[in-house]
């Protein structure tokens, strides 16, 4: 692809109050980012070319991309859904780390393989990513409004970085990102929001 663009879903309720997973709503910061995403899209195509918005099939991406012109298609993936917490979907991180400790000691040790219970590991989520990853490859012109263990992961890949490490990675909030491949590797430009 020429280039393609990235961004977390706006700040959710959950995020406020740091429980993970969930299907929320965007907190009134995070429909402010909403509203803010057409304008730095803009800037960042450098003209008025429609781009093709994927979304996960939770609220919160598809809040995020609710403003964005009528002349971008719009679709939603459930292979682009949040990695699924298991029975630990909703929890803050205290309240895991105090019904499951084992599992949260587990999961700092190993990051990347650790699968919570009942739901999934970020080597699961590589795996689901593929043919998403398939279809940008032969797209142009998408930007893909995420979660923030998905986006590393895509990132990770664009970026030709190691996936055992993406786990780690910080994807800030209300910050579009603009990876664009070239011949010796990956050209990035981020756009963020002050909100
Ligand atoms: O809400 C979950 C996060 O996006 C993923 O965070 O894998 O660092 O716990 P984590």
């Amino acid at each position: 692809p020429r280039s393609v663009w990235l961004s977390r879903h706006g700040e959710s309720l959950y995020n406020l109050y740091g429980r993970i997973g969930g299907d929320a709503d965007l907190s009134e910061r995070g429909h402010q980012y909403a509203k803010r995403l057409p304008d730095l899209v803009r800037e960042s195509v450098g003209g008025d070319r429609p781009l093709t918005v994927w979304t996960s099939t939770l609220k919160r991406t598809i809040s995020t991309a609710r403003h964005l012109p009528d002349n971008y298609n719009q679709l939603q993936w459930k292979a682009l859904d949040e990695l699924d917490a298991g029975v630990c979907d909703g929890m803050t991180y205290q309240e895991i780390k105090d019904v499951y400790p084992d599992d949260f000691i587990a999961r700092d040790e190993d990051k990347y393989n650790y699968r919570y219970r009942g739901g999934e590991s970020y080597r699961d989520v590589v795996i689901r990513l593929e043919p998403i990853i398939m279809e940008l490859e032969r797209s142009e012109d998408i930007l893909i409004v995420t979660h923030q263990a998905i986006l590393r992961c895509i990132y990770a890949y664009f970026m030709k970085k190691d996936q055992t490490k993406s786990p780690w990675m910080n994807v800030p909030l209300h910050c579009l990102i603009k990876l664009t491949p070239r011949a010796y590797g990956t050209d990035e430009v981020r756009y963020q929001a002050d909100i």
